[in-house]
């Protein structure tokens, strides 16, 4: 298929493709068509940038791969044996390419002069300040990646957002890039990650699609086409869909909405069922059989976390507000404000379950995380349900396998403020859960299924309580331990 686009595009970038894209790996390099292997370089090493990178490096040992970022702990983890995001798969992966061809760095400049292909991977969180607060994302990393490249981008370049960023932020990088003279001439695409963490290796392993938006220009078709060359070496070239670049960037913004959508949909069901004896995992079944629902995403839960949904939504809605339609912006900001109801609802539904009061009461929080098989708490409900706690006086106790105290600490109280003394954080489930009135179920980390919960019970005040926020137990198991065990939507 290359073969066929490349001799059609015309300048700069059709021979860029011809010697140094895909073909260079495929095509044996002689005296006319010396191999120059292609350079990616990331600015961005987290939770995206990181293990993204990382998979292509594994699937193109042809192409340098440098990952970087101005935080140099965090360069420093990705460098030694305790990487810096925990995520099922990711070790044997970086271990496999890193020195080959997969290198983390905190020369920043230096690798983006050198890169041919630059992806922008810096974190785009909500804005807390001045227009937007609340809502729209707070574009400042972008902006000072963008007048890096432009500084030193003295060869032409593809720049590719990886970063979920608000619609037409590809075109505030042009600008930028178009005001420093000297800069060469750069493309700028989107291509939006879609992998979930907990499952990133999978997913990046095998995308449901690599979505990739630019400009309809012989460039900037040229441009897509050098990035689909990358994927193209692991993922079917039918999975790789292209589109105009403002179409890809809204597409990641409203992929996330639809989804967070869902869980609060279920959640909302949840409340009802409760007050109707209804299980919501019945009728979440019952529904996902139905092919045009689908039984994904409906798993309901104490609420959405994660880096994105909130996120997203929320600058979804402040788009929407920003071009004169409130009455969209009002329909997805309802997928937010159940999803703090939700949480809200979990933490109150404790204290109201003992006896309207747990002051003083040992609570055990087991999970810390927005989800399993992640140290990313990034908005995760334990935030919340622990604050709600700590504000009725309860003594909370948390445990989570992956995320460490510190970070629970600071999660909770803020960072750089004395921690409050009624937050702890446990070693085990069963430190936690010794002597506890009640246990809270998080996250729904895989341990908590197995848990010797006669043992739990025996070493807890009576009646001992348990919420499961995530439907992992078996209620009736637990009852019949003795437990006052109540999960969602039950
Ligand atoms: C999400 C999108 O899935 C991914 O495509 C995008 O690139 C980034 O945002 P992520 O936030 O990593 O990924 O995890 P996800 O699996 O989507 O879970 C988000 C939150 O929803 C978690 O707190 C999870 O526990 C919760 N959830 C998910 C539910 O409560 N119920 C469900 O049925 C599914
Ligand atoms: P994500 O989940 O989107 O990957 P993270 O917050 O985990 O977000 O990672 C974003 C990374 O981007 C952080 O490690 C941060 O230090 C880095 N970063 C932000 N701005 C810059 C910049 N101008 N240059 C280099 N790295 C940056």
């Amino acid at each position: 298929m290359l073969r066929n686009v490349l001799p059609r595009v015309p300048g700069w970038l059709g021979k860029y493709c011809l010697e140094k894209s895909h073909l260079a790996s495929t095509v044996p390099s002689d005296s006319h068509h010396p191999f120059i292997p292609m350079k990616i370089c990331c600015v961005g090493a987290g939770y995206v940038g990181g293990p993204t990178m990382s998979m292509i490096a594994r699937k193109a040992p042809d192409i340098q791969v440098t990952v970087v970022d101005l935080n140099e702990r965090r360069i420093a983890a990705w460098n030694s044996d305790v990487l810096p995001v925990y995520e099922p798969g990711l070790d044997e992966v970086v271990r496999e390419a890193r020195g080959r061809n997969l290198f983390f760095s905190t020369d920043v400049k230096g690798a983006i002069a050198e890169a041919d292909i630059v992806f922008v991977s810096v974190n785009t969180p909500t804005k807390t300040y001045g227009v937007g607060a609340g809502r729209a994302a707070d574009l400042r990393y972008i902006e000072s990646v963008a007048r890096t490249i432009a500084e030193v981008a003295k060869t032409p370049k593809i720049i590719v957002e990886k970063s979920t960023i608000p619609v037409r932020t590809a075109s505030t990088i042009q600008e930028i890039l178009a005001a420093y003279p000297g800069t060469a001439k750069c493309q700028v695409l989107s291509n939006p990650e879609f992998l979930a963490e907990g499952t990133a290796i999978a997913d990046l392993e095998k995308p449901d699609r690599v979505l990739i938006g630019g400009e309809r220009t012989p460039e900037g078709e040229a441009a897509i086409e050098t990035l689909a060359s990358v994927y193209g070496r692991w993922v079917p070239r039918e999975r790789i869909i292209t589109t105009n670049l403002w179409s890809s960037e809204l597409s990641k913004l409203v992929a996330n909405a639809f989804l967070a959508q869902r869980i609060s949909s279920i959640n909302a069901i949840s409340a009802l069922c409760e007050a109707t004896e209804a299980d919501v995992d019945e009728v979440a079944n019952a529904i996902g059989k139905d092919s045009r629902i689908g039984p994904k995403f409906l798993k309901a839960s104490v609420g959405f976390g994660g880096s994105c949904f909130q996120k997203d939504v929320l600058n979804l809605v402040y788009l929407c507000e920003h071009f004169g339609l409130p009455e969209v912006a009002t329909y997805w900001e309802g997928v937010i404000k159940i999803n703090d109801w939700q949480k809200r609802r979990f933490a109150a539904k404790i204290v109201r379950s003992l006896f309207n009061t747990v002051a003083d009461k040992r609570i055990a929080v087991l999970g810390f995380a927005f989800k399993k098989d992640t140290n990313d708490t990034r908005e995760s409900a334990a935030i919340n349900v622990c604050r709600d706690l700590l504000t009725e006086h309860a003594n909370v106790v948390v445990y989570d396998p992956k995320v460490p105290a510190d970070e629970i600490i600071a999660d909770v109280c803020g960072r750089g403020v004395s921690p409050n003394p009624r937050l702890s954080v446990a070693k085990t489930a069963y430190e936690a859960c010794a002597g506890a009135h009640a246990i809270a179920i998080v996250t729904e980390w895989d341990e908590f299924k197995t848990l010797d919960y006669e043992k739990i019970y025996a070493g807890m005040p009576k009646p001992a309580f348990l919420f499961d926020g995530r439907n992992i137990t078996d209620l009736a198991k637990l009852r019949a331990i003795g437990f006052r065990a109540r999960g969602i939507g039950k």
